[in-house]
This record gives C-alpha cells, sequence and structure tokens, in this order.
C-alpha cells in the first residue's frame, strides 16, 4: 500500500546569492524536478529569494529577485542560502550572517573554503547548523561526501586528482591535436569552464584551492591554500609533449595529497607524468577524477564531470536535497573531523621520479660533465636520449626516485655547467602505485 504524505505541511524555503552558470542551472533543475525533489526531502522546497547584481538579465519572475543579499540572509523566512557568488567578500560576510541567523548553508566556494574553512565550520558548530559544499570540489563528481562519510572508516595514504576542467581540456588538445596553449584556452573558455579569470586555472591556484579541501577531508587535517605547494602548465611546452610521448606518458595537472614516509602530509598541485597505463591518463578533455590509495580499501577512482552549469548543480541539488532531510528532522549531518592535525611537509621533502630536458652543446665530453652533476647530488638516472638539433643537442633524463631537494640541487648546478645552454623543463613523474611500479 503506498502511503500519499501531505507535503504541503512541511516547507523548505530556499534563498539563493548567485545566478551564474551554476546558479542559473539549480534553479532551472530545481523547477523541473521540485516534486520529485520535494517527495525525497520530505517537504515542499521552494525558492523564494535570488539575490542578482544585475536584476534585468535573469528572466526570473520580478518578485523572486532582489539586489540586496540582507533580504535572503537575515530573512526568517529562508531555511536554507545556497551561496553561488564565488570568492572571499562578500560570501563570507554573507555565509557567516546566515548561519547566525539560523539557516543552513550550501557553498560551492572553493576559493572561500580553502582559506576560511575552519571560521566557517566553527560558527556553523556553535549555532549547529549544516554547512555543505560537494560542489566546491570536481563539480558533479560525488567525492566529499565519500571522504567524509564512506571512507571514515578506512585511512587515506595517497589522492591524486585532476581536479580543474579548464587545464585538463588545454592538456588534452595540446597531445591530442596539438593544438596551442592558447587556442585551446580560448576554447575552454568559450565552452564555459574556465574561471572568470583564467589565470587562477592555469596557475593552478584553482586546484590548489581544490587540494586544500580534499587534504583536509582526506587527512583530518586543517589545511589552507597557502600549505599547498602550486605550480602551473603555463611552461608546457610542445616539447614537453613530444617527450611524455615518446615515453608512453602523459601530463596531467594533478592535486596530491599523501602521508609521507615521515609521517608528515604533502600536499600539492603541479604538471605530473602519468604513464598511459594509469587510469588518471585516460581522464580527457574537462573530465576530473581523483585516485585514492587507501590502507583497506585499496585503489579507488572517481570520475565526472567538474565543470559547467548542469553538473556542477546535481552536486549543488544533492546538498539541497539532503540539508532539507536534515532540517525537516530537525537533525544536522556529520562534521569534518581535524584531530589528526599532520604537519605538512615542505615540497622539498617529497620523494619523486624527474624528466628533466636540457639543451646541450653537441661536443665531446657533455654527457661526461652531465652526468657528473646528478652523481654529485646522488640523484641515479634511469634513463637518458639525445637528440641532435643542428650545432646542439637536446638531452632528455629521466631519474631514479631522488628527493625533492638533491633533484632541485641538479637543475640549479646543471644550469651552471658551461656546456649546457638551457635547462628546459622538470616534470615530476606521478608516485607509486601497483599501476606505475
Ligand atoms: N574553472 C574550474 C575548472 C571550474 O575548470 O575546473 C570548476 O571548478
Amino acid at each position: 500500500m503506498i502511503i500519499e504524505k501531505d507535503l504541503s505541511a512541511k516547507k523548505v524555503r530556499i534563498g539563493m546569492l548567485g545566478f551564474g552558470v551554476v546558479g542559473r542551472s539549480v534553479y532551472e533543475k530545481l523547477q523541473e524536478n521540485l516534486a520529485d525533489f520535494s517527495a525525497r526531502a520530505g517537504g515542499t522546497l521552494e525558492i523564494v529569494k535570488v539575490a542578482v547584481r544585475d536584476p534585468k538579465k535573469t528572466g526570473l519572475p520580478e518578485n523572486l529577485v532582489t539586489t540586496n543579499i540582507e533580504e535572503i540572509i537575515s530573512n526568517p523566512q529562508i531555511d536554507i542560502v545556497i551561496e553561488l557568488m564565488g570568492g572571499i567578500e562578500p560570501a563570507k560576510t554573507a555565509i557567516l550572517k546566515s548561519l547566525k541567523n539560523g539557516k543552513s548553508v550550501i557553498t560551492a566556494n572553493k576559493a572561500l573554503l580553502a582559506e576560511h574553512a575552519r571560521e566557517l565550520f566553527d560558527a556553523s558548530d556553535v549555532v549547529d547548523e549544516d554547512i555543505f559544499y560537494e560542489a566546491a570540489v570536481a563539480g558533479a563528481i560525488p567525492i566529499l561526501r565519500p571522504l567524509r562519510e564512506s571512507l571514515v572508516g578506512d585511512k587515506v595514504l595517497r589522492f591524486m586528482g585532476i581536479v580543474n576542467g579548464t587545464t585538463n581540456y588545454i592538456l588534452t588538445k595540446m597531445f591530442e591535436e596539438n593544438m596551442s596553449f592558447e587556442q585551446a584556452l580560448k576554447q575552454a573558455q568559450n565552452l564555459g569552464y574556465a574561471e572568470s579569470n583564467p589565470t587562477s586555472d592555469v596557475s593552478g591556484k584553482d586546484a590548489a584551492a581544490k587540494a586544500a579541501i580534499l587534504g583536509s577531508l582526506a587527512f583530518h587535517t586543517p589545511i589552507t591554500i597557502d600549505e599547498v605547494s602550486c605550480e602551473g602548465i603555463e611552461n608546457i611546452s610542445a616539447w614537453d609533449v613530444a617527450a611524455a610521448k615518446s615515453l608512453n606518458m602523459v601530463i596531467k595537472l594533478l592535486a596530491i595529497g599523501e602521508i609521507t614516509p615521515s609521517n608528515k602530509v604533502s600536499i600539492r598541485v603541479h604538471p605530473t607524468l602519468v604513464p598511459n597505463s594509469h587510469p588518471l591518463a585516460a581522464v580527457r578533455e574537462s573530465f576530473n577524477a581523483i585516485f585514492l590509495d587507501t590502507l583497506l580499501a585499496g585503489e579507488l577512482m572517481f570520475y565526472g564531470r567538474g565543470a559547467g552549469g548542469v553538473p556542477t548543480a546535481s552536486a549543488v541539488l544533492g546538498d539541497l536535497v539532503a540539508i532539507a532531510r536534515h532540517r525537516l528532522s530537525e537533525v544536522t549531518g556529520p562534521e569534518e573531523t581535524d584531530y589528526a592535525d599532520y604537519e605538512i611537509a615542505s615540497i622539498s621533502e617529497i620523494i619523486t621520479q624527474g624528466l628533466i630536458q636540457m639543451d646541450v652543446r653537441d661536443i665531446p665530453g657533455v654527457l661526461e660533465q652531465v652526468a657528473h652533476t646528478f652523481a654529485q647530488n646522488e640523484v641515479s638516472i634511469q634513463a637518458l636520449r639525445q637528440n641532435g638539433r643542428g650545432d646542439d643537442a637536446e638531452l632528455v633524463v629521466m631519474t631514479h626516485p631522488a628527493s625533492e631537494d638533491r633533484l632541485q640541487n641538479t637543475l640549479k648546478q646543471l644550469a651552471k655547467v658551461p656546456v649546457v645552454k638551457d635547462v628546459s623543463s622538470f616534470i615530476r613523474v606521478a608516485g607509486n602505485t601497483s599501476y606505475i611500479n
């Protein structure tokens, strides 16, 4: 027997801050599926106000739109605030005030969480309200809830994530279509993947914010963006692409978090060589993926769309239904734990293989001088290839695993060796997993 529940008695009222690509998709998909989502939540969901910068452009009913965020964050009738403005302020103040006023909060604001998560979580603890942010990392991919809940009985040893769609799109186009960096970036912008200032995509800053959020959950340790060592893809050249291809590898911008042998947490973003046999190598275009190594489950991979309005709306709406359920049952969801408080390792402490490319003079004794520099720094060479180029030559060296410290010293000294004209690139290789070694 199906018992029809009268949902109309239970209402959950929602206010939205921001109506950009994601905001519009959240609104439209909620309206399209309102009956289903309400049934899942156990009460009628209703968007009662949307705060926007320019009210003319929304196409929303006039009574729904405001330019004054106070009409949402201080509105006693609103239960849940969805913050999709982005940026630090006024988003931070708006979230803090919403919580103080007894509202639950959903945000996709990675930059804000990567800097101020602790303050926001403390504020939500004080008032016992939920703050959920699944959409802040890897768009549609459910990864934060699995880390917080499903894997809370396991131990994450390492994550390697492709968490920026724009850079993954650019690298894919450079590898598969020999497209120039600039051309591929332009396409990614046209497709709506890039941030309003795409520098934060290509510099790795967007991925670093996501690494901080992932690392905080994975290692039960508060991590902020300034603790993430970060390099972008600005300097990846056609030479790097050719070298990677010759090694049956691809280059991916990875957000990496791992527990080091000295029991610290290394957290970083940099272009990384990934063997074609690794599942992350198959993550193309704007897709994202997070590959986990855990103590008990072993290897896990989460794959999906990391950017774009409609996919990201899936994560926001998932949080919305979850929080609505909580409010209707007068409970809150599980909180973040940061009891482990790992020390953050400096990047100089990591152990990695490195691919080094340099332009050298093509004269007798060059290899000896170069090899001597590696030997002096106790960096062992795994493979070396020389390609002639007129009077000069290009040397491509793959090292065995060595400490970053030794590798950086080697690079510095190589630059001073007279026969070395230019050390043109250094790219780290993805760390040990069963796929790699
Ligand atoms: N600019 C981001 C990206 C959007 O390219 O992944 C999603 O956070």
